[in-house]
């Protein structure tokens, strides 16, 4: 089986529970919420469009013919509910030319606001040019450039060679015309990382803190193994959060959100948008993506008007309970 298909059958079959901290964070309850439901704005700007409501479908899928379609599934979705949308590792196509139409979703969605999704050592292995073409062709309207150490070092044939990723980002920055944007796996993207990465010019930075996808468990799995003293490794989503929400880049927030509660705390921490895969694999799969993502809707709209939230940058400043460190 393909690499690809082997990681999408693990990770709908995942069984472990994990937590991303966000549990801590209590909104503080308004009986009297003094707004009308269908007065509440959720609409948010990003990269220099207004979207609908702050979540994006994360990264995953292109390559085969069987991922080509799940991305044309997820795309129409993003397109019909005007959320953003990235395809999985561009690198497959790089290197096989023939599974490029699997990640051309703007053929038959036009609109959709379209994040290529690339490896940071990929960078090392193909020239600028190439990448550009390729992302051209595509018109994706920004790139992810992941950064998954731990996976790579899980994986048989992982990239072991991470020297240089840092100064290839920075340059890839100036290189686009398209907005560059850096991302982790689920490992999570400490407050230092994320300096680094706003100093290379990267134009929003998506977390994906552990408390979700597991890539070591997954990985582990594919090799067949018993062993993984990584199972707990990395930055919790929440701990990242508090770390990065300081910065001049925006912040997408991810790594187990699974509803829009979650999606209204994180915006309350000061994510930009909040970004899930997982649950939107499982949904489109499954036949049922848009009510999913209309169900993250109505439970976001819900957290808003209970904390007098009319839009989103009031939401911002809603008070919370509990946990001192996050006010
Ligand atoms: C099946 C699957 C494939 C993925 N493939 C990619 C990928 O190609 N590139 C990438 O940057 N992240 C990839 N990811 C990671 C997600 O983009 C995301 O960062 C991570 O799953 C955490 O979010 P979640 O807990 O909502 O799933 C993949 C995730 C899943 C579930």
């Amino acid at each position: 089986m393909n690499v690809k298909e082997e990681q999408l059958k693990i990770s709908l079959e995942q069984e472990w529970e994990l937590k991303n901290g966000l549990d801590e964070v209590k909104f503080t309850h308004y009986a009297l919420p003094e707004l009308n439901f269908n007065e509440i704005s959720t609409k948010v700007k990003f990269l220099g469009r207004i979207f609908s409501q702050p979540v994006m479908i994360g990264s995953m899928t292109g390559g085969t013919e069987r991922t080509g379609k799940i991305n044309e599934k997820l795309a129409a979705a993003a397109e019909e509910k005007n959320i953003p949308f990235s395809t999985g590792s561009h690198k497959i196509a790089l290197k096989k030319p023939e599974v490029f139409e699997s990640f051309n979703v703007k053929r038959k969605n036009p609109d959709v606001f379209l994040i290529a999704n690339l490896g940071g050592t990929a960078l090392l292995e193909f020239d600028f040019e190439e990448i550009e073409r390729s992302l051209e062709r595509i018109e994706a309207d920004a790139v992810f450039i992941h950064l998954n150490p731990l996976q790579e070092l899980m994986q048989k044939d992982g990239n072991k060679k991470w020297k240089g990723v840092r100064e290839k980002i920075a340059e890839l920055c100036d290189y686009l015309s398209i907005p560059v944007l850096a991302k982790e796996v689920g490992n999570g993207i400490n407050g230092k990382t994320a300096l680094e990465l706003q100093k290379a010019g990267v134009k929003a930075i998506d977390l994906a803190g552990f408390g979700g996808t597991n890539w070591g468990e997954i990985e582990k799995k594919r090799n067949g193994e018993t062993r993984n003293v990584f199972k707990n490794w990395g930055v919790s989503t929440l701990q990242s959060l508090k770390e990065c929400r300081n910065l001049k880049t925006p912040i997408i927030a991810s790594g187990g959100i699974r509803n829009g509660l979650e999606v209204a705390k994180t915006i309350r921490l000061g994510a930009t948008l909040a970004s899930a895969s997982l649950p939107f694999l499982k949904a489109v799969v499954e036949d049922r993506l848009e009510k999913e993502l209309d169900e993250w809707l109505k439970e976001l709209k819900i957290a808003m008007m209970l904390t007098r939230s009319s839009n989103l940058n009031e939401l911002r400043k809603a008070e919370i309970q509990e946990n001192r460190s996050l006010r």
